[in-house]
């Protein structure tokens, strides 16, 4: 046995990457959601050879001061937690204080950004090897914009994994997708190879939100669909049910959020499923893009890395109620 050491900071945000930075979606999908939390109304998603050459993620959140752009990018460096009770009423989709630190360990990253009160914009760059980020002034509106290169360019085993570009995109299609569903105030536009591909405005009024999950999911859902709205105690359950007779082969149109976030859940599964049972042919699925809201406290969201699970703390209630 060798002795026992402590690793240095690149390579373990490089195994910390393992866990998040699985292919080009799951960097998008952290990026994204920095920018939601930043409180962007407008995002852009610019991505080339489905994201593995480039990531480029624009948006008009509130930015980021110039001396705190090294340190958004080291590993447990976050803005929106400080304490242990602060996570278990956690508001924003991040928390973990890693997701950058890990893309920028295994890419090529800049990070640009603005704030309200500095007179220009400021620059950081990171690649993967030398964690060392040098900040310069670059000019930028208020807001963020980050561009990933050559993602895992460091990390050939991980590179290996990837699949062919149009399988890659069709996974970072799917994150847009999902996020774009989780909030109807804000614009997405989606780029690839030059070719624009969803164009969404923000949409507020119902026919709005009928348009844009229409967009997402097909006309023909939104026509086969019935919309919920149910308030019990303290749950709130929303969002649009396929009509039994528009079933599927498979469980590919199934969206669940819980206080904005994309999750599968065996529970809510089970529940939707079991509330299907008498008018589903057996092995067929349902369609449904539902949301589910509830007191902060009552959900532990920090139960799995890349945040897709969650853990009720009244899981019996929470299956009747969606029941
Ligand atoms: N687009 C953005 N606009 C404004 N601030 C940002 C943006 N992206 C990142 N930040 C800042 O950088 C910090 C680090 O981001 P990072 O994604 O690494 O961690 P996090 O979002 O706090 O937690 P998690 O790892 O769970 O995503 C954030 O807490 C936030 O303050
Ligand atoms: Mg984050």
């Amino acid at each position: 046995m060798k002795p026992i050491r402590l690793l240095d900071n690149r390579l373990a945000n490089q195994i910390a990457a393992g866990e998040v930075v699985e292919r080009p979606a799951s960097a998008v999908k952290e990026l994204l959601e920095n920018s939601i939390d930043a409180g962007a109304k407008r995002l852009t998603v610019e991505v080339e050879s489905g994201g593995v050459k480039l990531i480029r993620i624009r948006d008009d959140g509130y930015g980021i001061p110039k001396d705190e752009l090294a340190l958004a990018l080291s590993r447990h460096a976050t803005s929106k937690i400080s304490e242990l009770e602060d996570l278990e009423g956690v508001a924003t989709l991040g928390f973990r204080g890693e997701a950058l630190a890990s893309i920028s360990s295994v890419s090529r990253l800049t990070l640009t950004s603005n704030v309200e009160e500095q007179e220009s914009g400021w620059q950081v760059r990171v690649e993967g090897r030398d964690m060392e980020a040098q900040v310069m002034p670059a000019p930028h509106p208020v807001g963020t914009t980050i561009e990933v290169k050559d993602l895992f360019f460091n990390t050939p085993a991980r590179r290996k994994f990837l699949r062919t570009e149009k399988t890659e995109f069709s996974h970072l299609e799917e994150v847009v997708k999902r996020l774009a569903l989780s909030r109807f105030d804000v614009g997405f536009t989606l780029r690839h190879n030059q070719r624009s591909i969803h164009q969404l405005r923000p949409a507020s009024t119902q026919a709005e939100k009928d348009r844009r999950v229409a967009a997402l999911c097909g006309p023909k859902f939104i026509e086969n669909a019935v919309i919920i709205d149910v308030d019990v105690s303290g749950l709130k359950l929303y969002g649009w049910v396929g009509l039994p007779t528009f079933s599927r082969a498979s469980a590919d149109l199934q969206y669940f959020f819980v206080n904005g976030r994309v999750i599968r859940d065996k529970l809510v599964g089970h529940a939707v499923r079991q509330a299907y049972r008498d008018v589903l042919y057996g092995g067929r699925h349902p369609t449904f893009v539902l949301y589910l809201e509830l007191d902060p406290a009552l959900v532990d969201v920090n139960v799995h890395p890349t945040k897709h699970e969650v853990r009720f703390r009244d899981g019996r209630t929470v299956h009747n109620f969606l029941f």
